[in-house]
């Protein structure tokens, strides 16, 4: 079935800054956490680092080139706190601002919309030398820099975002350690994701008082859909807690101004939630303009007392699955993006990430053909169109991601780009994926 897009729908693809720019050591940028964790033996596959990563930051022309090529309408990046304020803290570092400058007004002459994203994982180091996320300080300074940045880039950037997906910075940075900065402590992830969200409230604040006049700002959440492997009471329960834990966690702060009560009484043995200061919830609920969803996962959860940290086991995921061993779950988008219209948000929502990595490699003749990349987009596509037929406001898709680049822990050994990139080389070969994308972008819609 052919399928178009409402007018003026806003086609994108999306990197974050320590996945792509290097240049970790140039022009003043200072050390972030990542810096910090990557050199920790075991980190990461293969010991890999982004001190080159896809080296974007001397390259930034010829991959704003590729974009225009590509046809994009919306580039979605990062920006590194560390560029701006080396300890993220004090005065702008000029050099660093620059870049983005040059990034902002490169997209402007190619037409291309930026998304900016201003908390894409990389903390200052400094700042994690005095707590880190588990630090109620964090979220000042984070709306500080914010503030720093809407007064010296306000008008150049119509989208802006605040956070990316706080779930994993708190409980795979501070939670499980396997991201930065490493830290195995339930409790301080918990405060973690709570100083997320607050630093995300602080920062609308901030816009909406001293903010560019034009421009919208919003969060970027990861939602994965979470079924119960049968109708038995234990298995709906335990599928209501992975709910609680990884989504509404999240989504009831930010749209009820409200902690869940049974995710709360869940954690009780872990945390009191004492982290939580009069107004903080007003704060983190303070009217956004959009909001961001990272759709990855779809989970079915059994019941299962042997596992004594939520009494739930994720089942295999059934038919194909990509190079992370993630199922490919398309019709988890239309559910998501309905589920959220009905139960917290009337807001216009972005898909600010999907896409997916595969076993990418050059053939002989110089090609990529990443065929089950162009049918796992298409198959979200066509899900992120059921959801606009079923009256979802959805304004626009960012496919993770513009380029293969550093996957954290997993360093290089996944690929998730439209764009292959040869590491040696930094040479750049848009797969398959990328003419297809071209071509959907082309005709706002699918054949
Ligand atoms: C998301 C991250 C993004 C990328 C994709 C694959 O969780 O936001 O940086 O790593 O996963």
């Amino acid at each position: 079935m052919p399928i178009s897009f409402p007018d003026g729908f806003l086609w994108g693809a999306a990197t974050s800054a320590y996945q792509v720019e290097g240049a970790v050591a140039e022009d003043g940028r200072g050390p972030s956490i990542w810096d910090t964790f990557v050199r920790v033996p075991g980190a990461t596959v293969h010991g890999d680092t982004g001190a080159i990563a896809a080296d974007q930051y001397h390259r930034i022309e010829a991959d704003l080139d590729l974009m225009a090529d590509l046809g994009l309408g919306a580039y979605r990046f990062s920006v590194a706190w560390t560029r701006i304020q080396p300890d993220g803290w004090g005065p702008i570092n000029q050099h660093g601002l620059d870049y983005y400058k040059r990034v902002l007004d490169g997209l402007h002459a190619r037409g291309i919309a930026p998304a900016l994203t201003l908390y894409h994982w990389d903390l200052p180091q400094a700042l994690q030398d005095r707590g880190g996320w588990a630090a109620r300080e964090t979220a000042e300074r984070f709306a500080e820099y914010a503030s720093l940045l809407f007064a010296a880039l306000g008008e150049r950037a119509p989208l802006w975002i605040t956070i990316n997906e706080p779930w994993c910075a708190a409980f795979l940075g501070y939670g499980t350690g396997l991201h930065a900065p490493g830290v195995r402590d339930e409790a301080a992830a918990l405060t973690a994701a709570h100083h997320l969200l607050l630093g995300h409230g602080l920062a609308v604040q901030a816009f909406r008082a001293q903010g560019p006049r034009t421009g919208q700002i919003g969060v970027t959440l990861n939602l994965s859909t979470v079924h119960a492997a049968s109708d038995a009471d234990g298995d709906v329960a335990a599928a209501w807690r992975v709910d609680g834990t990884e989504n509404r966690l999240f989504l009831d702060p930010v749209f009820r101004g409200s902690y869940p009560p049974d995710v709360v009484d869940y954690y009780r043995p872990v945390s009191d939630f004492g982290f939580v200061r009069d107004g903080d919830l007003a704060t983190i609920a303070s009217p956004a303009d959009f909001f961001g969803v990272n759709y990855y996962l779809q989970h079915r959860v059994r019941a299962d007392p042997s596992d004594l940290e939520r009494g739930a086991t994720f089942l295999p995921p059934m038919g194909t699955t990509t190079a992370m061993g993630i199922g490919v779950n398309p019709e988890g988008l239309t559910d998501l993006l309905v589920r959220l219209k009905g139960e917290y948000t009337a807001l216009p929502l972005y898909i600010t990430e999907n896409g997916a990595a595969f076993h990418d490699y050059v053939d002989p003749e110089g090609h990529v053909k990443d065929e089950e990349r162009v049918s796992f987009l298409e198959g979200h596509l066509r899900a992120a169109h059921r959801a606009i037929a079923q009256g979802i406001d959805l304004h626009g898709y960012f496919a993770w991601s513009l380029l293969d680049n550093f996957e954290w822990a997993e360093g290089y050994s996944k690929r998730y780009g439209l764009v292959y990139v040869d590491f040696a080389t930094q040479a750049r070969i848009p797969k398959r994926s990328a003419s297809w994308y071209r071509a959907v972008i082309e005709r706002n819609g699918l054949p």
